[in-house]
């Protein structure tokens, strides 16, 4: 069994981990040891020792000096007893004080998991230990939780706060857990940006301090993911120690590192303690979201690995969890708020051609939604632009073999929209203060329950007046002026909001399991492992530029699995940057995620279609590995590439993709590396095939053709419409050991010379290559 007690000593294990906690003489929890699994036995040489006092401490009990709160590793900590630390907690106690000292009552082993009443949580855990404290001077009880995930390697954590006191205790802190772990040098990596710049990855020494990482939006934020690492500074993405922490949670966050003067880090998270107050009567409990806790000893992938596999066996849920998610066409970037029937039909067609499984109209379907300003709120269909409705819409599709997927913005409204007309007081606003918007739009108050039965009622509605089997539901604001009419304490309004957002969302898609749900939030404003219990993908940014989504997806992929990214390909140059990349390298990046496609067809010709084609079929044939396949980002030593790969469950395939960012003169080999396949095995690498088109080559094509062309000019222009180059393959068979220590690909162009095996990467290049295991 994953958990032990032992005396005074609790010791969680998971397949590589250990997790060993104790109680003190004093009934405090002591943290002993995270790290990779130890084998069972007295956990002394692990624990800090403490044979010394340590100047200017604060004794907690005269009878043994060497015992201060403050330098002692812990489980959990209170305050106003010597730990100077950030505290998990802070509440005024039913006493009227801000002190709180929990101690060991007793505990409990119990199988499974323990699920939250209140909130969303990881599901199918081996086994979770409860211990119960309580604040001696008030009765107050802390039930703390530690949920073992043995084959993912993960340990979840939680608090839950009872009132056993006979007066009122207002909480205004309460975090999901704390641990202190004896730094090792780390570093703190969290995943950061804004819109169109999501989860980029900052690195900076743990120095002493504290660091934060939160989010106060309203939700999780583009702006600092919930989830974040500890590594060692030398860890690699192989080797070395990581720790991962993230919550499932898509509000107010925050995460709290602490290096104290004596080398100890805390490491904490939970709801961001900015403007929430919770009152808890006596008798009246609140729970925490869960933290999520994982480490390993074999770098930066190794801890990815290990959430990767918790999100997918622990956090999204139903049908669509290890489902083949369709490739979809979304109609945004092609129209805007600006469609017909007939064009929407026309755009839809073509993407059957080229392979999509799935339409999804976007926003502007419905009330007087024409622009930003208006509309939202009123999900009528709009019959100018939709004169059959949805139905009939739908059908369509069906008879074209397309499935139907539908934009929402439940949680919105726009002032002008019948919705606000008739119930102006379900948009969040402060009375007596200026009211602030951003896109046009206000809050819709999810802390009423009319508003979120409003919501489910609505939502339902349309959803069961056509044959729509997918949803992407958006949220395009931060949320401000929080303040419902609702609550006797505004201090509530955020938590309540998230936990209206998650009984809306419950009811909605809980009786309707046939929907596969893609939230979003103006791109990736609220990608975390909340949303991931209710949708399995979420839209990870508005950026469809590849070169972003190198930094984009690849930020997320520490976190969580391809199978959660959707990623498009879209037009070039691009919306949000303007750069132009090559086709092939839009959809070899958006390839890692779960594929769809941006862009008005119409515009394309007749080669591009092709390549599109084919790209569709190379996705599909490959689906199951590059959603499902064990991901994991391949060290190159040169800072202009970018290298991923994804190996099949089974070990039988693998797909890697190497990208190139800016060029660099005469570069010299590339190495190309597949890791974590059998060494003995023999495998064949092939390039995927694509294409070059004539306008690549500039002014070159005149030193390889027989008469002298303007490069672009009509003839060249009228050429490359129907003509391209095929872009070099190249074919090994290799074991799986020469493929982890490298395949030496083909020269890239160099400016001398081309052949058909020149590499021509260029600014943006990139090429995806296929191993399968040779039958022999
Ligand atoms: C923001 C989303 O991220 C986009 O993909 C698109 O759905 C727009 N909203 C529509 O308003």
């Amino acid at each position: 069994m994953p958990i032990a007690v032992t005396g005074d000593d609790f010791r969680l294990d998971t397949a590589t981990t250990s997790y060993w906690l104790r109680r003190t003489p004093f009934g405090h929890l002591e943290h002993l040891y995270y790290g990779p699994r130890l084998p069972a036995g007295d956990a002394e040489p692990v624990a800090l020792k403490r044979t010394a006092v340590l100047g200017a401490s604060v004794d907690y009990d005269p009878g043994d000096p060497l015992y201060s709160l403050d330098t002692l590793p812990l489980e959990w900590s209170g305050q106003g007893y010597g730990d100077y630390r950030f505290s998990p907690v802070e509440a005024r106690m039913p006493d009227g004080v801000f002190a709180s000292d929990f101690t060991y009552v007793g505990h409990e082993v119990v199988a499974g998991c323990v699920p939250i009443d209140t909130l969303p949580s990881a599901y199918d855990g081996d086994q979770t230990l409860r211990v119960t404290l309580a604040d001696e001077a008030t009765g107050v009880e802390l039930d703390l939780y530690w949920t073992v995930f043995e084959a993912a390697d993960v340990v979840t954590r939680r608090a839950v706060l009872r009132n056993a006191g006979s007066d009122r205790l207002t909480l205004r802190r309460l975090l999901s857990g704390m641990v202190d772990l004896p730094n090792r040098d780390l570093e703190l990596h969290t995943f950061d940006g804004g819109w169109i710049k999501e989860a980029h990855r900052h690195v900076r020494p743990l120095t002493y301090g504290t660091h934060l990482n939160g989010s106060t939006t309203g939700a999780s934020s583009n702006r600092h993911n919930p989830g974040f690492l500890l590594a060692e500074s030398t860890a690699t993405q192989d080797d070395g120690w990581v720790f991962g922490v993230n919550l499932i949670y898509s509000g107010n966050h925050l995460g709290v590192v602490e290096l104290s003067n004596h080398d100890l880090a805390r490491v904490g998270v939970g709801i961001h303690p900015d403007r929430f107050e919770w009152v808890l009567e006596p008798g009246e409990a609140f729970e925490t979201p869960e933290m999520v806790l994982t480490v390993s000893d074999r770098g930066l992938n190794g801890a990815s690995h290990h959430f990767h596999d918790f999100v997918g066996r622990h956090v999204v849920r139903g049908p669509w969890r290890d489902r083949e998610r369709p490739v979809l066409l979304n109609n945004w970037e092609a129209h805007f708020f600006s469609f017909t029937e007939s064009t929407l039909l026309d755009l839809a067609k073509r993407a059957k051609a080229i392979g999509v499984e799935l339409f999804v109209l976007d926003d502007g379907w419905f009330g007087a939604r024409d622009s930003d300003s208006a509309g939202l709120g009123d999900y009528e269909v709009n019959r100018r632009k939709l004169p059959g409705g949805l139905d009939r819409f739908a059908t369509r599709l069906k008879r074209l073999g397309l499935d139907f997927g539908l934009w929402f913005e439940p949680e919105m409204v726009n002032e002008d929209s019948d919705l606000f007309r008739e119930h102006p007081d379900w948009a969040v606003r402060t009375p007596g203060r200026r009211t602030t918007r951003g896109r046009n739009q206000l809050v819709l108050d999810l802390c009423n329950p009319k508003v979120q039965d409003h919501i489910i009622e609505s939502v339902g509605r349309v959803l069961d007046s056509a044959d729509i089997t997918y949803v992407k539901w958006d949220m395009n604001r931060h949320v401000s002026d929080a303040y419902s009419p609702t609550l006797t304490h505004q201090g509530e309004f955020h938590h309540r909001y998230v936990r209206g957002l998650y009984r809306v969302l419950r009811e909605i898609f809980e009786p309707r399991p046939h929907i596969l749900l893609e939230s979003c939030s103006s791109g990736g404003n609220r990608f975390d492992l909340g949303m991931l219990c209710f949708s399995p993908q979420i839209w990870a940014s508005d950026d469809t530029d590849p070169v972003e989504r190198l930094k984009i997806q690849e930020g997320l992929s520490y976190l969580y699995p391809p199978s959660t990214w959707a990623a498009h390909v879209s037009g070039a140059p691009h919306q949000q940057t303007l750069r132009a990349t090559p086709l092939s390298t839009r959809f070899n990046v958006a390839a890692f995620g779960v594929l769809g496609y941006e862009l008005d067809l119409k515009y394309l010709g007749r080669l591009e279609l092709k390549e599109l084609r084919e790209q569709v079929d190379f996705y599909r044939r490959h689906r199951r590995t590059l959603q499902f396949g064990r991901f994991s980002r391949v060290r190159v030593p040169k800072g202009n590439k970018v290298q991923w790969q994804v190996v099949a469950r089974d070990g039988a395939s693998a797909v890697t993709g190497y990208f190139q960012t800016l060029a660099q003169a005469s570069e010299g080999f590339d190495r190309l590396r597949v890791i974590g396949l059998a060494p003995t095995e023999r495998y064949r690498i092939e390039t995927r095939p694509q294409y070059l088109p004539l306008r690549r080559f500039g002014e070159l094509v005149k030193h390889i053709l027989p008469v002298e062309l303007n490069p672009d000019g009509l003839v060249m222009r009228t050429a490359g419409k129907v003509r391209n180059v095929p872009d070099d393959v190249e074919r090994y068979d290799a074991s799986g050991a020469m493929l982890a220590s490298g395949v030496l690909l083909h020269n890239q162009f160099v400016g001398s010379h081309y052949n058909e095996q020149t590499r021509l990467l260029g600014d943006f290049g990139s090429n995806l290559y296929v191993v399968e295991l040779i039958d022999e």
